[in-house]
């Protein structure tokens, strides 16, 4: 039985319909100190996959009510799908006294589940953390699919970490280059980047990422784009899109951003359930 947290409604929804399995009813309540509950109240199955992307610290509380609530109804098997994996970018202590906090996420959501999948975490060694098999999975290649048909196209990671991922949607797209630029990180939205070396003049540019969050990122490349590109694209997996991300893309004159539903946003235009249903089978 598929159940669902508030974040990850259509998520859950299209992988209930691709595992044909059916969809639990959730309940919720808000106490008048903050507290909230969530139950399942007619969860009725051997195993629960729970959705769960874990944007913030209340769905990271929800994500252990949801294992707790399929536990004490029976489940035998709890299944812990994170699609978007919050705290994953904290992966290691940047300055003494530092907590790992994704370390100490993945610890408390290992304590209720036998498993756990999460996709395209920030680092794939992410799965280190979790004191129960974790299975990370990439959904990047479904994000050419709503592209247009493209002019002569470049696809460019905004660093170097994210040249896999560009790789990624240019092969599923089919034709093209790959390109990234160098990013300097001087605090979380002070970024620098030196620019790219493919000629994009008249060149359809099709940017890929990991996370949109403060949107920093992509709009320093777009910066460095927009004088010579034909038109720009925008796709990452995790659009979170903090604060004025998504309106300082469209500023920037960025013709569409495309995610995927590891966070549900009016731009997550594709689903990662299909690639989720395959790591659960
Ligand atoms: C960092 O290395 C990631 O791949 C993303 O580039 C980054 O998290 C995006 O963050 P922002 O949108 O705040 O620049």
């Amino acid at each position: 039985m598929i159940v669902s947290a508030s974040t990850s409604q259509s998520l859950a929804s299209a992988l209930a319909a691709t595992l044909d399995e059916p969809l639990a009813a959730t309940e919720y309540e808000k106490f008048p100190d903050g507290e909230f509950r969530v139950s399942i109240p007619e969860f009725d199955a051997e195993r629960a996959v729970v959705v769960c992307a874990t944007t913030t610290a209340e769905a990271h509380i929800e994500a252990l009510q949801l294992q707790d609530a399929a536990r004490e109804a029976g489940a035998s098997e709890v299944v812990t799908v994170v699609p978007y994996l919050g705290y994953a970018r904290q992966d290691r202590a940047f300055e003494s006294g530092e907590p790992v906090s994704a370390r100490a996420v993945a610890r408390a959501l290992s304590t209720g589940t036998d498993r756990v999948l999460t996709v395209n975490p920030h680092e794939d060694s992410v799965d280190a953390f979790f004191d129960v098999p974790c299975t990370t999975i990439d959904a990047a290649g479904r994000l050419a699919e709503p592209l247009p048909d493209l002019e002569n196209p470049v696809f460019i990671a905004p660093d170097a970490g994210a040249i896999d991922l560009a790789d990624t949607v240019k092969t599923a797209y089919g034709t093209g280059e790959t390109d990234h630029f160098e990013k300097t990180r001087h605090s979380s939205t002070d970024i620098e980047l030196q620019p790219h070396e493919a000629d994009v003049t008249g060149r359809d540019a099709v940017l890929v990422d990991d996370i949109i969050a403060t949107g920093s990122t992509m709009a320093g490349a777009v910066s460095h784009l927009s004088d010579d590109a034909n038109r720009m694209f925008v796709t990452c997996v995790h659009p979170v899109f903090a604060g004025t991300a998504r309106t300082r893309l469209a500023r920037a004159g960025v013709e569409a951003v495309y995610g995927t539903d590891t966070v549900e946003r009016a731009e997550s235009a594709v689903s990662a359930a299909p690639a989720v249903a395959d790591a659960l089978d």
